[in-house]
């Protein structure tokens, strides 16, 4: 069993492990300045919560109850995100997430899919709330 979880790793590329094994950025922000949920076919959530400064995305946070392949997904969003200004991000796709992963499964490219759909909802919220400033007031609304 120990030989089998070293070959697991020994498996995967530098950047796979940094974004599978990172957790500093699992955390809900109060009042973000972007949110987006979005839940897949597999039944896995991502939530995605932005801090935006003059247009450009300044942190990226993110809560997911999904497996570790989705934690690196949504990790890699975040490290493509964050310097971006809104504008750029929407170019973020799933396989940019999928090619700086280098080893994500092919049977888990839809965790790519579901945290960068995340992420779309949360730019399209900050637009949304960058129209109705009110309604950051009032989430839901
Ligand atoms: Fe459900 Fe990864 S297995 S999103």
């Amino acid at each position: 069993m120990a030989q089998k979880k070293f070959v697991f790793w020994q498996g995967h590329s530098r950047h796979y492990l940094e974004m599978a094994n990172r957790n500093d950025r699992r955390e809900r922000i109060e009042h973000p300045d972007g949110y987006g949920k979005r839940t897949g076919d597999c039944g896995d959530t991502v939530e995605v919560y932005l801090s935006i400064r003059h247009g450009r995305i300044q942190l990226v946070c993110f809560d997911t109850d999904g497996c570790m392949n989705t934690n690196a997904c949504a990790n890699t969003v975040a490290e493509l995100a964050e310097g971006r200004n809104v504008e750029e991000a929407w170019e973020i796709t799933a396989e940019d997430v999928i090619s700086y992963l280098e080893t994500l499964p092919p049977q888990h490219t839809h965790c790519a899919e579901l945290a960068v759909g995340a992420l779309y909802l949360a730019l399209a919220n900050y637009q949304e709330l960058k129209r109705h400033p009110w309604k950051k007031l009032y989430p839901g609304k």
